[in-house]
């Protein structure tokens, strides 16, 4: 197992949030190495995934472990979100991404993969429904936006919210306006995303994190008050946390 090799050092932020601490080009090593050793531990399992770059480097390692004889297509997935009015063909879309980076290389059939749809409050509650049915999320994986936001939770979000349309920042849309030929008019004005409930009711959450553009909001979320103002501060609540970030974003938690 890799992962004793690596450098990762831990740094103690709460009694319910370990942090493990890297080299950029070691996140996706050591993020796999917990996600991996969760599924070892079941037959089956539930995994909650995020889209963003954030990840990427965590599903190629992933899918590593699969090359070494760790089953994964018998996994379960669950998206965070999803843009309103892009299509599933859609290569932008999230469903797209979920299906390409994620559910092909770890070989999970269609009929496992599930990414929220449509563009009502009431297709949110059938997505809901669809998680709960499946007995819950076992790990997920969540990335950080530069406000704060998880999935496309944007501060306002409390704790209570579930999956729901969303109406996305500004500024979220020129992050990630270079999805969309650098266009912000092409960027969706809306998303159905999972609530922060919804991610706070996940048994695990792992959030992956690199770079120092993401240090302002990830130090709020850890050592900050808890509130909608940055929604991944109530990662705080939750008892079986672990963040997987590299020098630069964790550069402010000094
Ligand atoms: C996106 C997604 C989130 C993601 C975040 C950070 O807009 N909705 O799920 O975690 O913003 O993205 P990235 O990892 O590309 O910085």
């Amino acid at each position: 197992m890799t992962e004793t090799t690596l450098r990762a050092t831990l740094t103690p932020v709460s009694s319910t949030t370990r942090v493990l601490e890297c080299a950029t080009d070691e996140i996706g090593e050591v993020a796999a190495g917990v996600v991996a050793t969760a599924i070892a531990a079941r037959s089956m399992g539930v995994l909650g995934v995020a889209t963003g770059s954030s990840p990427l480097a965590l599903y190629d390692a992933l899918v590593r472990h699969r090359g070494a004889g760790l089953r994964t297509d018998a996994l379960r997935l669950f998206a965070l979100d999803e843009y309103v009015g892009l299509d599933a063909a859609d290569p932008r879309s999230y469903a797209a991404y979920v299906r390409s980076m994620i559910a092909g290389p770890l070989g999970i059939p269609n009929d496992l993969v599930h990414v929220p749809s449509g563009s009502t409050d009431a297709d949110g509650a059938i997505y809901e429904r669809i998680i709960a049915e499946a007995g819950g999320v076992d790990l997920q994986i969540v990335g950080i936006g530069r406000n704060g936001h998880i999935g496309f939770n944007e501060p306002g979000s409390d704790a209570g919210t579930r999956t729901r349309v969303v109406e996305l920042d500004q500024s979220t849309r020129r992050a990630n306006a270079e999805h969309f030929d650098g266009d912000l008019a092409q960027v969706p004005t809306h998303a159905m995303s999972q609530g922060v409930a919804t991610i706070l009711a996940a048994r695990r959450i792992v959030l992956v994190a690199s770079g120092a553009a993401k240090a302002p909001a990830l130090r709020a979320a850890l050592l900050g008050p808890v509130t909608p103002g940055n929604p991944a501060s109530f990662l705080q609540l939750h008892p079986d946390v672990t963040v997987v970030a590299d020098h630069d974003a964790l550069r402010e938690n000094r």
